[in-house]
């Protein structure tokens, strides 16, 4: 028998996976390996780190609940999320607006509303805006019809389920008019810190960063024959528009809050207007999944697998 080595370890598995049936699994998992073995070589990885990195990976599984996913926060703070969605946006067979994250607050239930409904319970003075704008194909094509489903914090940085785990706020799913236009009654959303009580947020703390999110509001809009999109908008003026603890913004998504746009459908609130272009779906598309999921959902289908 061969004598392994920290130098021939790596094909020695690779030889013993090499039986993988599944051929993307084979190539994905080779893959893995070879990185996971050079990055233990090149940082020359001790047996307390080693220790040290499964104590972390089993704390962020413990943390994962219905209502929270511990292991994409980690996928979004070291830019993976971002980079597969990055990835992803190259497949498609037209360039629409670029995604962004879908984040641990996106439900699947969430109620249906009428154009120019108010998605805020309450509505603190001063806080009022109107969001509004066109789904359209990347030519510039209406969409009448499109589903766009929004969520967002209230006006104080916080999520429905983090108020309350029985309310369901600052979310509505709409419906674009013949002309591709929908307009919903909001508040302006504020920046905020992605949840630091768990592994994740000690991390960020001993990597010096702040957990903080610049203010946005999430998009995932559909329509049918066309690619899914998952996406936000950000206001220009945040702070942290450019260090985004989960590197989700990004300039071509920024927008601004204007006092007294005159083609606002709702004249006298201030207003954002967000266009979106879909790209036409391809036959890759049908099955690429998406980056991000209600938490709940994963839990439900590992119960129903087991
Ligand atoms: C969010 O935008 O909701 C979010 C995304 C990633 C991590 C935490 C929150
Ligand atoms: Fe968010």
């Amino acid at each position: 028998m061969q004598e392994l080595t920290p130098e021939t370890i790596t094909g020695a598995v690779l030889d013993q996976m090499a039986t993988t049936s599944d051929r993307r699994m084979k190539e994905v998992m080779a893959a893995a390996v070879r990185h996971l073995h050079d990055f233990a070589r090149e940082v020359n990885l001790t047996p307390g780190e080693w220790i040290k990195g499964i104590e972390f990976m089993t704390l962020v599984g413990k943390t994962c609940t219905p209502a929270r996913q511990e292991f994409i926060l980690l996928s979004d703070t070291l830019g993976l999320s971002a980079l597969v969605n990055g990835l992803h946006d190259k497949t498609a067979i037209e360039e629409g607006t670029h995604t962004s994250l879908l984040g641990p607050f996106y439900r699947e239930a969430s109620p249906t509303l009428a154009p120019g409904s108010q998605i805020a319970r309450h509505v603190k003075p001063g806080t009022e805006c109107v969001l509004y704008g066109k789904i359209t194909d990347v030519h510039g094509k209406p969409l009448a019809g499109a589903t766009v489903s929004v969520w967002q914090t209230s006006a104080d940085g916080l999520y429905d389920i983090q108020e309350d785990a029985t309310t369901t706020d600052y979310r509505g799913v709409f419906t674009t008019d013949a002309n591709g236009l929908f307009t919903i009654r909001t508040v302006k959303p504020r920046g905020y810190s992605i949840p630091m009580n768990g592994p994740v947020g000690s991390m960020v703390r001993a990597q010096g960063r702040h957990g903080m999110r610049p203010a946005h509001i999430h998009f995932l809009v559909g329509a049918p024959g066309y690619r899914e999109l998952v996406t936000a908008l950000y206001l220009r003026d945040d702070p942290h528009l450019s260090d985004d603890v989960v590197f989700g913004s990004s300039d071509d998504l920024a927008v601004d809050i204007v006092p007294d746009d005159p083609s606002c459908p709702i004249p006298g609130v201030p207003s954002i207007r967000f266009d979106l272009r879909l790209s036409r779906e391809g036959e890759a598309d049908k099955t690429s999944g998406r980056v991000g999921s209600d938490p709940s959902a994963i839990l439900k289908e590992k119960a129903a697998a087991s």
